[in-house]
């Protein structure tokens, strides 16, 4: 209403607000119906684990996350409340049984399978080391796991693994995502129709540029490599994004707790992308 250059300046920035609000579905709500279901969420203290985790939690679930956690990490999960945090190195055959025995019993109601992304590099890059610690970590970690906690998985419940857009399209330099997560994504169908009788489902979801530590590291690293700036990475990853920006880790999470959660009843065996329109492949 007022002329006067303030009042009209905060109000274009309220309505700046207001339309990226809805652009991000920032105020979009699903009764995800988890309230008092309990829900492991592996590496979960940082990134988009911890953001699944604390939007479980809001809705009312009981929450654990896993994390090698150091003390920064064991930090930021603790700052969710009501999450409880447990130590899992998901590529330390060690660490996977001290975790399993101490789990015994419990029964679960779902089970967000993440871990720490695998090293950037192209095939001459990779040391034997490199392709043991990444199979260890993205695959067979979670094969032994999946193995132990299927029968506690409450009949109903659902497993949802977290993968990448590289499941469908390679990313230049990240070789061992790009053979690995295929496979994860295979082992997650093969497992929706075993576990089908139960009516557990078993979906994949594939992240494409959300923004976490890890995406400015591998920014950062292609920044170094191009002789680029940082900014100019990340503008030239924007322009690649149909939708012209990368994602949040609460937009993420949101598709993520659906498909985790009985709302999504009628679900099983498929991949969701969540990466702005990125992967162009049917
Ligand atoms: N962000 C994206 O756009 C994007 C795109 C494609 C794929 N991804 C993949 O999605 C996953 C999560 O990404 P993010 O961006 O959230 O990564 P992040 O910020 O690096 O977080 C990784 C999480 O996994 C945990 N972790 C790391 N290594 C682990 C291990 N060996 N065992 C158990 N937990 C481990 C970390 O906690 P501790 O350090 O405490 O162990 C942390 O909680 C990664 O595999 C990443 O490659 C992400």
């Amino acid at each position: 209403m007022s002329k006067s250059g303030v009042k009209t300046k905060e109000s274009s920035l309220t309505q700046t607000k207001r339309v990226k609000e809805r652009r991000e579905g920032k105020n979009a709500k699903v009764d995800l119906q988890v309230t008092d279901r309990r829900y492991l969420v592996f590496g979960g203290t940082r990134g988009l684990g911890r953001a699944v985790a604390k939007l479980l939690s809001q809705e009312g679930a009981k929450v654990i996350v896993t994390g090698r956690t150091t003390p920064d990490n064991r930090e930021s999960a603790r700052s969710l409340p009501g999450v409880e945090t447990w130590v899992l190195d998901t590529g330390d055959a060690g660490s996977i049984s001290y975790f399993l025995e101490k789990w015994g019993d419990t029964l679960l109601d779902g089970l967000f399978v993440n871990t720490g992304g695998p090293p950037p590099g192209d095939f001459f890059d990779l040391s034997p080391e490199d392709w043991i610690q990444a199979f260890s970590q993205l695959l067979y970690g979670p094969v032994q796991l999946l193995k132990a906690l299927s029968p506690k998985i409450a009949d109903g419940g659902s497993v949802l693994f977290n993968t990448s857009s590289s499941i469908r399209v390679p990313i230049d330099h990240l070789f061992l995502s790009n053979v690995l997560r295929p496979a994860v994504e295979a082992l997650a169908k093969g497992l929706s129709l075993e576990l089908a009788s139960r009516q557990i489902r078993v979906n994949v979801i594939a992240p494409g540029r959300i923004g976490t530590e890890r995406v400015l590291q591998l920014d950062q690293v292609a920044a170094t490599r191009r002789h680029l700036t940082l900014e100019e990475i990340q503008a030239q990853a924007r322009a690649q994004i149909p939708l012209g920006r990368y994602g949040s880790p609460e937009e993420f999470a949101r598709a993520a707790a659906f498909l985790l959660s009985p709302a999504a009843a009628f679900i099983s065996g498929a991949s969701l992308f969540v990466d702005g329109g990125q992967t162009k492949a049917l």
